[in-house]
């Protein structure tokens, strides 16, 4: 059999067996009930884990429409500025990471943006945000919740809040956070938000989904957007007959469909509260090895739960090729860092099918990429960090 690659990035993830073999299940049309039925299930799977992951464990009253898109969610993305703005619209998008620049060159491509950007990693101060959207009368607002470029959750609520005071609409990316983190969709006014399959609902890459609040179905303008990401058209062959308006990528609805039940089966808080224990873990490990933390969290703002980006000790930054050359000569993949932290950080995932000995063999290959760059960690140290908080 082949050997499994550890991937301790946050996304594409390890696998569970389930999922494996939900991938090799035979073809079904994609215009037959027995799709439908499937599609019904993903559905419903994806809305009870996106309503049931407050902080207070209690189910948020959002009513709005999931869609599926067969891609990954920069789709998503492109499709949720895209179906609400026009050339004459004004974007506003807030910048503190690779992701949230994303969001910024998508709405360039179709509108004017104002860029509201702080430096990567560091904490929106939310006063000074909600004074720039009351002022600013934007069309639509784009922020990321959890930031996997800089392992950062940002205050949804708080910007949330902000843009419910004009008549924008809030478009949140939750591709690194919905499944993995809390979140409070109906109370944090999010008008629409995008997951990605390959994350925190732990399934293979390639469909991404898309909750769409009803105020932002009601602005929704078939005539401003392009044919394969025109919202209506999805919507309309969603309600009808539990289906995708082109041809849908099967086998990975057959994954998410196992990825999702193994979520809802589990309990979603419980799934949740995994998520935040290895974050915990790996958080401890960084302390364990004398390494930073790369993100400064402040206020409402948090570690994520979903990734940990750790700062990498001076000498190595000098010369980073050994370190990630050792880990890929281990098999064991972890995140680098975008753009400017390229060579400066390392992200460690806590999605997926990750349990406490994928992450002690981690460890172990981490702390030979560190010998391997003669830097001296104490290894066992980080491993019993991990251990005590992965037996709490
Ligand atoms: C927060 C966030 N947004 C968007 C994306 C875009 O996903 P993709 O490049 O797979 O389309 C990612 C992928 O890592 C992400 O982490």
């Amino acid at each position: 059999m082949e050997e499994e690659t550890l991937l301790l990035n946050p996304g594409p993830v390890v696998l569970h067996q389930s999922i494996r073999d939900a991938l090799s299940r035979p073809m079904i049309s994609h215009r037959s009930a027995a799709f439908s039925e499937l599609y019904d299930r993903v559905q419903g799977g994806v809305r009870e884990i996106y309503t049931n992951s407050r902080h207070d464990g209690e189910p948020s009253p959002w009513d709005g429409e999931v869609l599926f898109m067969n891609a990954t969610a920069t789709l998503g993305m492109d499709a949720g500025v895209a179906n609400f703005t026009d050339h004459d619209s004004r974007v506003l998008s807030l910048i503190n990471g690779n992701f949230g620049r994303r969001f910024a060159q998508i709405a360039d491509r179709q509108c004017t943006v104002d860029e509201y950007e702080i430096p990567w990693g560091e904490s929106y101060d939310v006063d000074a945000v909600r004074d720039e959207i009351i002022d600013g009368e934007y069309d639509l607002v784009t922020a990321v919740h959890t930031e996997t470029s800089t392992g950062m959750t940002n205050p949804i609520g708080e910007i949330g809040a902000a843009v419910a005071e004009t008549d924008g609409l809030f478009v949140v990316d939750g591709v690194s956070s919905i499944g993995g983190e809390r979140i409070h969709p109906h109370e944090w006014n999010i008008d629409v938000s995008i997951v990605d399959a390959q994350k925190a609902m732990a399934a293979s890459p390639g469909v991404c989904a898309m909750f769409l609040s009803q105020r932002s179905i009601d602005r929704l303008d078939a005539d401003q957007t392009y044919f394969y990401a025109d919202l209506h058209r999805h919507i309309e062959r969603a309600s009808n007959q539990s289906q995708t308006p082109f041809t849908s990528a099967v086998s990975l609805f057959y994954a998410l469909e196992a990825g999702v039940k193994r979520i809802t089966d589990m309990g979603v808080d419980t799934w949740l509260s995994g998520h935040e224990q290895r974050a915990k873990a790996w958080e401890a490990a960084a302390t364990a090895w004398g390494l930073e933390l790369f993100a400064n969290p402040a206020g409402s703002s948090d570690y994520a739960s979903t990734v940990t980006a750790i700062e990498l000790p001076e000498s190595v930054r000098a010369e980073p090729e050994p370190f990630f050359d050792s880990l890929r000569e281990q098999n064991v993949f972890v995140g680098g860092g975008h753009a400017h932290l390229s060579g400066e950080i390392f992200r460690l995932g806590t999605m997926g099918n990750l349990d406490a000995e994928r992450m002690t063999t981690g460890l172990e290959a981490i702390g030979q990429a560190f010998a391997a760059c003669e830097v001296d960690m104490d290894i066992s140290a980080a491993n019993d960090a991990v251990e005590s908080i992965l037996a709490e």
